[in-house]
């Protein structure tokens, strides 16, 4: 950021970063900035995650209190593959938004020894989206919307240097071993197939499979 003043913490900071060698100018600075803004709350995000992994599931997707949500949630940590793994993610998310420093990065080894979930820090996940199994991982400038779902086994991420990353537009699924690759972005409610490799633009609805992916016809809306 610019003008920032140089207080004590911000001095500690800057020394901090130059003793582990990390790049650290005002460019990289407003980019976190803008990507920690963009995080979505976190009680809202877990909420959100909840009730699509419920939904998907077949289970009961609608809660009656607060406490039947902290219920639900506890459950759904335990039953499903990769919740617990997807809430780690959403508090390092949040917390990182929060300037806290170490338990973030506990976190995302927590997300990655549960579920095998490794989402890196610049991706900015919407409230709502269902990972079923876990072993995904997303890096880079990636943008995930609501209702997305991934299924196991993909990638989604950058081509060598390019910093920018995916858009995952909203309902969109991603099948099992998919690779999104690139700045290409899926349209709402398009279904890649697995292990498809996508690196260009796919349209709303569409359905695309194979290396490289392409264009076979028309999403059926999910089976919620
Ligand atoms: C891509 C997908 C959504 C298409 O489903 P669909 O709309 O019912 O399409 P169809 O099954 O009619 O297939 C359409 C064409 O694409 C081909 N196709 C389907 N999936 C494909 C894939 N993953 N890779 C390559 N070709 C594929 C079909 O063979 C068919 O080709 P044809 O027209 O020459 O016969 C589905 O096949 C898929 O891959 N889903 C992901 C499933 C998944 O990941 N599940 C996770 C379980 S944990």
């Amino acid at each position: 950021m610019t003008n920032r003043p140089r207080t004590t913490v911000n001095r500690l900071r800057s020394g901090w970063h130059s003793w582990l060698g990390t790049p650290h100018t005002e460019a990289t600075e407003r980019l976190w900035f803008d990507v920690r803004e963009a995080h979505p709350d976190f009680k809202t995000a877990v909420l959100a995650d909840a009730r699509i992994t419920a939904a998907y599931r077949g289970e009961r997707f609608i809660f009656r209190s607060r406490a039947d949500a902290l219920v639900q949630i506890v459950r759904l940590a335990s039953v499903s593959d990769a919740f617990l793994a997807q809430c780690c993610y959403r508090g390092k998310a949040h917390l990182q938004a929060r300037r806290v420093p170490f338990v973030p990065r506990l976190l995302h080894r927590l997300a990655i020894v549960t579920g095998q979930i490794c989402i890196g820090d610049p991706v900015v996940m919407q409230p709502g989206v269902y990972i079923p199994h876990g072993q995904v991982v997303v890096d880079g400038l990636v943008a995930i919307d609501t209702k997305a779902v991934l299924f196991p086994f993909v990638t989604i991420g950058l081509r060598s240097g390019d910093v920018q990353g995916p858009r995952i537009g909203e309902g969109a699924t991603i099948g099992t071993g998919a690779k999104v690759i690139g700045p290409v972005r899926i349209g709402r409610g398009a279904q890649i197939g697995a292990n498809a490799v996508v690196v260009s633009d796919v349209p709303d609805d569409a359905v695309a499979v194979g290396v490289p992916a392409r264009v076979v016809g028309v999403a059926s809306p999910p089976q919620l």
